[in-house]
């Protein structure tokens, strides 16, 4: 069982935060539910979420804030966003937001999309992230396929020693996840109904909320898609290179034809998934360049993170696969 700490303990703020800067895990209370924290970014502390929750693919990861100044460094705020930011933050509401240019939160939050998504939680979650000083990503507190955990107890049930520390302060509030949104041009579309009543939302922008799918053209697929699959080919499982092939290395084992690269990456050199994992989006978007026609890959084993890093390779290299539909990330069960 993992270590389970109460909120009021002195320790508490500052036991969670220095984990969390080492990269480790720390189950957060939030109002909604318990959410499975790490420094959002840190490469290792994102890819042990991941390694954690058990899940089978990379979907994208909630960043906590502990102001709107914080989430201004990490996103680009469209007037209303911001408007409603000001009026229900913190609180269950997050908003997906253009990523800003230049912010340190790991690729690996986003999954590689072009947008961020932001909350500012209330209480001991809000004051772990201020004590921080950074954004905290976390999913709910469970893993992947089970329900969203609104006690300490419940989490260690379900997350047992995959995290390293349980801020305890008792049952969750709201009890349900957030809610969602994207702010388009004339409406707001809803991704995940939750917390925070759509009414509500209505009421204080102006603006119609419309579901996902319901002739919304948010997310068009083949931008997102371009922005996963970088511009080249991209040819996995590769035990040899052919010239002018870029190599994308996991381990240090020789590669017949790899005199003749165009270039190397490296994801793992220890052949360590979570390392690989922390650094696959960084590799694919630095790849992501005109004069790079041909990738290959080398094989990633199939098991444990192993698995994500592999679901995502291959979408980069199917890039037809109908896979960034925004309604896919929020159908599944996380
Ligand atoms: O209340 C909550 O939202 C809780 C607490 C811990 O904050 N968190 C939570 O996280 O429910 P999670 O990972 O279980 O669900 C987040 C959802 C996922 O469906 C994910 O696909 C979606 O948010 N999401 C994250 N970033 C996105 C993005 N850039 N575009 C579209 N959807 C995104
Ligand atoms: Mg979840």
């Amino acid at each position: 069982m993992p270590r389970l700490l109460s909120i009021s303990d002195p320790n508490a703020i500052t036991d969670a935060v220095r984990l969390l800067a080492a990269g480790r895990l720390v189950a957060i209370p939030t109002e909604t539910v318990y959410g499975l924290g790490a420094d959002a970014c840190s490469g290792e502390g994102v890819a042990a979420i991941f390694a954690a929750k058990g899940r089978p693919r990379f979907n994208p990861l909630i960043a906590h804030v502990s102001s709107l100044a914080m989430a201004e460094e990490h996103a680009v705020f469209d007037p209303v966003s911001r408007g409603l930011a000001e009026r229900f933050w913190p609180g269950p509401l997050t908003l997906v937001l253009p990523a800003r240019e230049g912010s340190d939160i790991h690729p690996l939050v986003r999954a590689g999309l072009p947008t961020l998504a932001l909350r500012m939680p209330h209480g001991a979650a809000r004051d772990v992230i201020q004590a921080l000083g950074r954004p905290v990503a976390a999913p709910s507190a469970n893993r992947s396929g089970k329900v969203s955990p609104t006690s300490a107890a419940h989490v260690a049930r379900s997350l047992g020693e995959a995290v390293d520390l349980v801020l305890d302060a008792g049952s969750a509030g709201v009890g349900l996840e957030s809610t969602i949104l994207r702010v388009g041009e004339d409406r707001i579309h809803l991704l995940r109904p939750g917390g925070l009543d759509v009414a509500e939302i209505e009421a204080a922008s102006g603006l119609p909320v419309v579901a996902v799918g319901e002739g919304s053209a948010i997310e068009a697929p083949g931008q997102l898609r371009s922005h996963y699959a970088p511009d080249g080919a991209v040819r996995l499982g590769a035990r040899s290179v052919e010239p002018g092939e870029w190599l994308v290395r996991f381990g240090e084992e020789a590669v017949a034809g790899e005199e003749k690269a165009a270039g190397i990456s490296q994801l793992s050199a220890a052949r360590d998934l979570r390392e690989a994992a922390a650094n696959l989006f960084a590799i694919l978007t630095e790849l992501d360049r005109p004069d790079i026609a041909r990738i290959a890959v080398m094989p990633v084993p199939d098991h444990g993170l192993g698995m994500a890093i592999n679901d995502r390779l291959s979408r980069a290299a199917a890039p037809r696969h109908d896979m960034h539909d925004a309604d896919a990330f929020i159908r599944e069960e996380d």
